[in-house]
């Protein structure tokens, strides 16, 4: 058995000897070495989270490339933090000092769309909305759409295993990828999974990579699974005078076997911080704005019967879009939530805490109960068919006695979703905001069993230290 040895930062190594191996597999232009330039990959999207100084950024084009570097890596000892669009929220993509950023973005061609097997079979620095324009002209739809979904990777919805709006009729990013190829640490390729409708073969390591956050490989290429395009959405948007009957009326939908395209929420913090922002003709006086939709051949019907659903929970208005650009509209500002959110107060933090969607009005209850203790404003919105919310705690980072009450109350929302019997996470990821938490989430054996597959796939651990645990 080789010997294994602790991983050392990149600069014992001398970051002439890392740049001159990178540059002897890849072309001039993919290897970034200017501090500045390396410097602005630092980040994700996520506040609150220390990120390193990396010591180069090579962004490859093919899976050679990708195995070189990782040779390189390999060989020298240097940890590897692989990037997509550093949309995330988490940290999970920021860089460790010394690291190598490796960034998919250039390895972004669509290599085939099947309309007869329902595939597409991508590279990971394809954007989302590209992928699923593409598919719209077979006929076909990508479902997951996070709300970064114009500017996300595929690879980078794949280590965090992302969600979005559409989940609660279509299921998340794991559901769609059927097959990977991936770069281990060492530099050897696997292919996982397939490209057939079934298969059992072997331990499902495909899953697995699935929301790993870069810590067991690069993913090269996927096999992604598609769905015949359905007809346009339409949506409804009905207004409550509190979340608990926004919530209830979330029960009364999904109790009634209705089977919504999106099922959305936006507190009356939110709906005022996307006006503000874009103007957008919210109703301000509602306490939760609850937005509904249906893709299927009748949506009027379905949306008539949901109406009838939300008035009886309580709710004062509702009202059906005209017609598809209307109800376009009406989603773009639940996309925009969390950045105008950002706006109120200068910075967020953001909580991605879902709990069964029984348990949906406890929650919201308790992020009102955390935000008058905290003296904080706390906008809600969420994925209420999932169950999956994001209060998004504003606060001014200048002022650290509202920076800590703000960090407080992020973990005290969490601490209510694991009591909900929900978890800490429904599709942002743990990165390094969320690490002690995910141990307490999965408990003391779960940690240790997950370190060992760490383990098994990384065993220098180079890659994305500092990450999930
Ligand atoms: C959203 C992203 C932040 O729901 O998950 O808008
Ligand atoms: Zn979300």
């Amino acid at each position: 058995m080789s010997r294994i040895e602790a991983p050392r930062p990149a600069g014992t190594a001398g970051s002439g000897t890392l740049v001159d191996r990178l540059r002897a597999g890849l072309p001039t232009e993919a290897v970034l070495t200017d501090p500045d330039v390396a410097a602005s990959y630092a980040n994700d999207m996520a506040s609150f989270c220390p990120a390193g100084t990396p010591a180069v950024v090579v962004l490859p084009r093919t899976v050679e490339q990708v195995q070189h570097v990782m040779r390189t890596a390999t060989g020298l000892r240097v940890p590897v933090v692989p990037q997509g669009a550093r949309t995330g929220l988490s940290g999970g993509a920021n860089a460790s000092d010394g690291c190598i950023v490796l960034s998919l973005t250039r390895m972004r061609r669509i290599l085939e769309i099947d309309p007869v097997d329902r595939i597409a079979v991508v590279e990971p620095g394809v954007v989302n909305a590209d992928l699923s324009r593409a598919v719209h002209e077979h006929g076909l739809y990508y479902p997951p759409d996070p709300s970064s979904w114009e500017t996300c990777t595929i690879g980078g919805n794949i280590g965090t295993a992302s969600g979005g709006l559409c989940c609660v009729k279509y299921g998340v990013t794991a559901e769609y990828v059927l097959g990977l190829d991936v770069v281990l640490a060492d530099g050897r390729l696997l292919s996982t999974g397939r490209r057939t409708a079934k298969g059992v073969a072997g331990y499902d390591l495909t899953r697995l990579f699935v929301g790993s956050e870069g810590s067991l490989g690069i993913v090269v290429r996927a096999v992604l699974a598609l769905r015949p395009k359905p007809p346009e959405q339409l949506v409804l948007a009905a207004e409550f005078r509190s979340a608990a009957e926004a919530c209830d009326a979330v029960c009364r939908i999904m109790a009634g076997g209705h089977v919504p395209s999106l099922l959305e929420l936006m507190d009356r913090t939110t709906v005022k911080a996307v006006n503000d922002l874009a103007h957008m003709g919210l109703p301000e006086t509602t306490e939760a704005l609850l937005l509904a939709a249906f893709d299927t051949p009748d949506p009027a019907a379905d949306l008539a019967a949901v109406g009838a659903l939300c008035e009886a929970a309580g709710a004062t208005q509702v009202v059906p879009a005209d017609d598809a650009a209307e109800s376009e509209l009406l989603l773009q500002a639940r996309r925009l939530s969390l950045t105008a959110l950002e706006a109120v107060k200068g910075t967020t933090m953001i909580d991605d805490v879902c709990v069964p969607r029984s348990r949906l009005g406890d929650l919201l209850e308790g992020v009102e109960r955390i935000a008058d203790v905290h003296g904080l404003t706390i906008g809600v919105c969420a994925h209420a068919g999932d169950g999956n919310t994001h209060p998004t705690v504003c606060f001014d980072a200048q002022d650290p006695d509202e920076s800590r009450r703000a960090r407080e109350s992020f973990d005290e929302i969490m601490a209510l979703g694991l009591e909900l019997g929900g978890t800490i996470t429904g599709e942002h990821g743990v990165g390094v905001l969320k690490k002690e938490w995910l141990a307490r989430e999965i408990g003391p054996v779960g940690v240790d069993l997950q370190r060992q597959i760490k383990q098994v796939f990384d065993p220098l651990g180079l890659l994305n230290p500092g990450k999930l645990f």
